[in-house]
């Protein structure tokens, strides 16, 4: 994909996702951004996206739809419902005015679930048993899904696509990654089935793969196709990068248009998902119960002493899959630098995905490019994802903050 431009313009210059041409390399990464309270986006979901769009990333990712109810994690999270088109078009009208390209990342929880729904049964996940996370909010099993189940999840994955291109939105990304229900099948920390869906790393990706075959075929030619997959769970017994490579070959092989690679697990190794500890402190002041406040504790015990923060966290375990595969890659992990941002370009990426660098300084890539900025200022001190539950929604700790008003505002007036 590299083309004959001094190596410092590349990341600035246009890239092919599918049939999409973005206007740079740089990527806002998917970063549940806690502004739709009442699951509807608000004019503060609009303004943060329309921000990193001025700010000049090529394409900018609205995070974590869920494709129905009973795939949210949350109950302050989007999901995806035909009345809500109206909403997202007016964030991607703002976008689109600003140059850039807007991507709806589409996921489903399966078991990663805080909530009861009235009269269901336990979640689906791969596999059946005690549901770790979900037990510290009341949600004590997990159910193993069934091929009826898969079918119709596949269903509703394509359906919300085809709801994501009404609205305006130039590309989806389908949520592999993190311990979701999709990477709930491909690791063999949560997928002990002994079916077709289970076993090797090619069955753990049957269903995954289906969901992308599903999504492609709904939204047809026009619209990119992404997947966000994790190089590695992070935790011995879990996937490695040797296991990534193996289903980014499958996915290519069905038609993605872009891989962005990330990896951690929100339960087993949410600390390897970030590169550096959690901000377990902010996260017991908001935590709901004293359960959850428990399962906080637990975490700061699993967390490895020693662990630093390193730029490019992901850099080794995403090259094993950039030797596997000639499709187009995101890598994200740590991103704070241009000299990395060139470097990663020089080292076969196609595109750089970030989230943390970005809500610092939402105008990152118009530094970068004026050579205003050449490092990043954000700290990785992950105060930000504390902030989910902010009622003005996610920003720096070491900014202003946002104006609350704008989350009680839903997006088109
Ligand atoms: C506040 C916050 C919320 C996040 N929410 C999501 C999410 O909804 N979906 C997702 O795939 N990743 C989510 N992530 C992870 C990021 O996409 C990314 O993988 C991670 O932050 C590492 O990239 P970075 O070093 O550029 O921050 C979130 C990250 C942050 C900081």
């Amino acid at each position: 994909m590299h083309d004959s431009q001094a190596p410092a313009a590349l990341p600035f210059t246009p890239v092919r996702v599918g049939p999409l041409t973005l206007r740079n390399r740089f990527i806002k990464a998917g970063a549940n951004e806690g502004m739709t309270p009442q699951g509807l986006p608000t004019q503060a979901l609009v303004r943060h996206h329309r921000e990193l769009a001025a700010g000049g990333v090529g394409m900018t990712t609205v995070a974590y739809a869920a494709v129905a109810d009973d795939g949210l994690t949350f109950s302050h999270q989007l999901s995806i419902r035909p009345e809500q088109v109206p909403h997202l078009r007016v964030l991607t009208d703002a976008v689109h005015r600003e140059g850039a390209a807007a991507c709806l990342q589409i996921t489903h929880a399966g078991s990663f679930t805080t909530m009861r729904h009235a009269g269901s049964r336990a979640p689906g996940s791969a596999s059946s048993g005690l549901n770790a996370f979900g037990m510290l909010h009341g949600v004590y099993f997990q159910r193993a899904m069934r091929e009826a189940d898969m079918a119709r999840v596949a269903g509703q994955f394509a359906a919300a696509a085809r709801l994501a291109r009404e609205a305006g939105f130039d590309a989806v990304e389908i949520h592999m990654g993190h311990g979701y229900l999709l990477n709930q099948f491909l690791s063999p920390l949560s997928n002990r089935r002994r079916d077709a869906f289970g076993g090797g790393v090619e069955n753990r990706t049957r269903f995954p793969a289906a969901v992308l075959r599903q999504v492609k075929d709904a939204v047809g030619a026009g619209m990119a196709v992404c997947c966000k997959l994790s190089v590695s769970d992070g935790v011995p017994g879990g996937n490695q990068p040797e296991d990534a490579a193996v289903t980014a070959r499958i996915l290519e092989a069905e038609g993605a248009d872009l891989l962005t690679l990330s990896g951690g697990r929100n339960v087993e190794s949410p600390w390897a998902l970030f590169g550096s500890p959690m901000p377990t402190a902010q996260m017991k002041a908001v935590a709901p119960s004293a359960v959850a406040r428990f399962g906080i504790t637990m975490l700061e015990k699993r967390t490895p002493p020693d662990l630093a923060f390193r730029e490019l966290y992901f850099l080794e375990a995403s090259r094993v899959v950039r030797q596997a595969v000639r499709m187009p890659l995101a890598y994200i992990g740590g991103v704070k630098s241009l000299d990395n941002v060139e470097r990663l370009m020089e080292e076969g990426f196609d595109c750089i995905a970030l989230a943390r660098a970005l809500i610092h300084d939402p105008a990152l890539v118009a530094n970068w490019r004026s050579g205003a900025v050449k490092q990043s200022a954000c700290d990785s001190c992950n105060g930000c994802v504390a902030r989910i539950y902010d009622p003005a929604g996610v920003s720096c700790v070491h900014g202003p903050g946002n104006d609350p008003a704008l989350t009680r505002m839903v997006a088109l007036q």
